[in-house]
């Protein structure tokens, strides 16, 4: 059996003919950017956010630079965030010439550890950064009341958690701002890269607004000097017909992750990661821990199991980041992490028997 790591032709396959004909129109129309599919994307995904304003925009990565922006980021200063995220989150701080400062995860749930974020904040801190990674929230109020205390703002990376919540709150909600990503593989994805920036603080939005768009308020009045960050109005049309079935896409997750969890319940060799209390999970990974995790995932592609690894080096290690002086030891949970993750198959169109034999195989590769 092959069982793909995500399947976006599944996906498209019901969609396609809504996609064809969504482009035959925005053709008809020539209304390529800032058209009113954007305006009407940004309210749908808004109000999917629980928050007053969105601003579509070009990627993740830029939806993080614009928030660290908008929360007044500026070159020098320094941004907490975990080590055990993709680059993403901590290139857009270097991208304004801010300094990321990396903090340790937790083994249990990968996301980062609120016990050390307070240490790491400093006269220099403009920003603390939760990732909710692999689509489960961070501990939220843990790092809210640091924030609160320090009088810091929290900008969210929800690029791996459309969807996901919070006590009640919905991932993108609770801090400043938010960055989504809606690149394909994501639980929301475009055909091809978008992303945006959400937030409840009307400042901030026509902050991203002007941002995103060469700083103008009307054309040609430049207020700041901007960027070309805009999310195409085809990107918005497609989005906007994936909306509506992106709640029935994440149970469908949720449905694979929990036979997933009772089925390698009874496997031994196999770490899996814990959901936290109070949380709607909407498993944009499903990471798991084995020993001698290159021959196991051999053995999965072997047959015919797709397997990632998310992520295979913290980023304190990554070469690009030499320059910042860490050291290996220096986060010592994200690096045993590294060492053993490995991603099972994970999207909405994952089978029974799909998932049955995954967790079949993966029991042989570690027996
Ligand atoms: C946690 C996280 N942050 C940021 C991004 C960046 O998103 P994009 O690829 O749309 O720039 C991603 C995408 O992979 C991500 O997983």
């Amino acid at each position: 059996m092959r069982v793909p790591f995500v399947d976006l032709k599944a996906q498209a396959g019901s969609l396609g003919a809504t996609y064809g004909s969504l482009l035959e129109s925005i053709v008809g129309r020539a209304a390529y950017t800032l058209g009113p599919e954007l305006s009407q994307f940004e309210g749908e995904f808004a109000a999917f956010c629980g928050c007053n304003h969105a601003v579509g925009v070009s990627s993740g990565t830029d939806a993080l630079k614009l928030a660290y922006l908008a929360a007044g980021v500026s070159p020098g200063d320094e941004v907490i965030l975990p080590v055990n995220t993709f680059i993403a989150t901590s290139e857009a701080v270097s991208h304004i010439g801010a300094r990321p400062v990396f903090v340790d995860c937790l083994a249990d749930t990968a996301n980062i550890d609120p016990t050390l974020v307070e240490a790491a904040v400093t006269d220099r801190t403009r920003a603390i950064v939760p990732v909710h990674l692999y689509g489960q929230p961070a501990d939220m109020d843990a790092i809210l009341a640091i924030a609160e205390r320090h009088r810091v703002p929290v900008i969210e990376d929800a690029c791996q958690a459309h969807g996901a919540e919070h006590k009640g709150r919905h991932a993108g909600s609770m801090g400043l701002a938010a960055a989504f990503s809606f690149y394909p593989g994501k639980n929301l994805g475009a055909l091809g890269d978008g992303g945006a920036v959400v937030t409840n603080d009307e400042d901030v939005a026509r902050q991203i607004q002007l941002l995103h768009n060469h700083g103008q308020e009307d054309k040609y009045t430049h207020r700041v000097i901007g960027y070309c960050d805009r999310l195409h109005n085809l990107q918005a049309a497609f989005l906007s017909a994936k909306l509506p079935h992106l709640d029935e896409w994440n149970d469908s997750r949720r449905l694979a992750a929990s036979r997933y969890d009772v089925m390698l319940a009874d496997v031994a060799g196999v770490r899996r990661l814990s959901t936290i209390d109070n949380v709607v999970h909407v498993h944009h990974l499903y990471v798991v821990y084995v020993d001698d995790r290159d021959r196991v995932r051999e053995a999965l592609a072997d047959a015919g199991v797709e397997t990632g690894i998310h992520y295979p080096v913290p980023l304190h290690l990554t070469p690009a980041y030499r320059s910042l002086g860490y050291a290996v030891g220096d986060f010592p949970v994200a690096e045993a992490l590294a060492k053993r993750a490995v991603s099972l198959p994970m999207h909405p169109h994952l089978s029974s028997a799909q998932t049955e034999y995954v967790v079949e195989q993966l029991a042989r590769a570690v027996s």
